[in-house]
């Protein structure tokens, strides 16, 4: 039986977040550029998309550049802008065709004019889209995020539009790039690379965690099924018992 159709329907993850990684390792294993990973794991991205769509899952959020990322080699740094941009344009009827709607969460203010133009038009293109929710994490660090959050809200404190007893986690979640989305149910980490490289650590809190070797370009449905099953075979207890959970 395939993992495909091992899914119960019925116990979908609602949002699914991804670590895109291995572009790189993908491409050296076959003595290409690590540009040519990149191509690679943009094709991935597309095909998760639709597989996303096909199952029904109503959020989906990539991590596609992280602020780290800006201290790799400029060429590659260059490359990858481009591609962004380039990505998005083509991909952008596509979007609107599958009732897909484009989010990005990051400081969008410090990508290449050309880059962040084309996502915004996208965004505003696909606003009127009703299926998934496609978020790209773009020049994304989650400290940076929590950071600037205390930062609003210390203005508002200031500023005496909030008082101390005001602030509660909540605040703090209203507060980040991610405020309109729930928090995401599973992460799945592709490359075999056990960490969370800076990526939505707040939100995280009670995500499932599902790691695996296989490299982001080989990331297909079967896979991505694979890891919605292993999904559904956990108990998420929330600090409560097992018990309290089968009641
Ligand atoms: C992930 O692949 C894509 C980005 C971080 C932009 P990598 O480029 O990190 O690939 P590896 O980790 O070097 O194999
Ligand atoms: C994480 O991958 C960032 C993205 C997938 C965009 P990296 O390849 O940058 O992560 P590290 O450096 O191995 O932790
Ligand atoms: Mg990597």
């Amino acid at each position: 039986m395939t993992y495909r159709e091992q899914i119960r329907p019925d116990r979908l993850p609602q949002h699914i977040a991804v670590i895109m990684d291995g572009n790189g390792r993908w491409a050296r294993q076959r003595g290409l550029h690590r540009y040519e990973g990149h191509q690679e794991g943009v094709k991935a991205v597309r095909k998760l998309t639709e597989n996303a769509t096909e199952l029904g899952i109503k959020y989906l959020t990539i991590y596609a550049f992280s602020t780290e990322n800006w201290f790799r080699p400029k060429a590659e740094v260059d490359a990858l802008m481009d591609l962004l941009a380039d990505t998005v344009v083509k991909q952008t009827p596509d979007l609107l065709k599958n009732n897909v709607r484009l989010h990005t969460i990051g400081d969008l203010d410090s990508l290449p004019e050309k880059a962040r133009e084309k996502m915004q038009q996208s965004i505003k293109e696909t606003s009127v889209s009703t299926g998934l929710n496609l978020i790209v994490a773009l020049s994304y660090s989650s400290k940076q995020e929590i950071t600037r959050a205390v930062q609003n809200i210390a203005r508002e404190l200031k500023d005496g539009k909030i008082s101390e007893q005001d602030i509660t986690a909540d605040t703090i979640s209203q507060h980040l790039y991610t405020s309109e989305f729930p928090d995401p149910d599973l992460l799945i980490r592709t490359s075999g690379e056990l960490r969370i490289s800076n990526f939505l650590l707040w939100q995280l809190a009670y995500t499932e965690l599902y790691f695996t070797p296989c490299l982001w370009p080989d990331f297909d449905m079967e896979e991505l099924c694979r890891a919605i099953v292993d999904y559904q075979n956990r108990e998420r207890r929330f600090g409560k018992t097992s018990e309290q959970i089968k009641q």
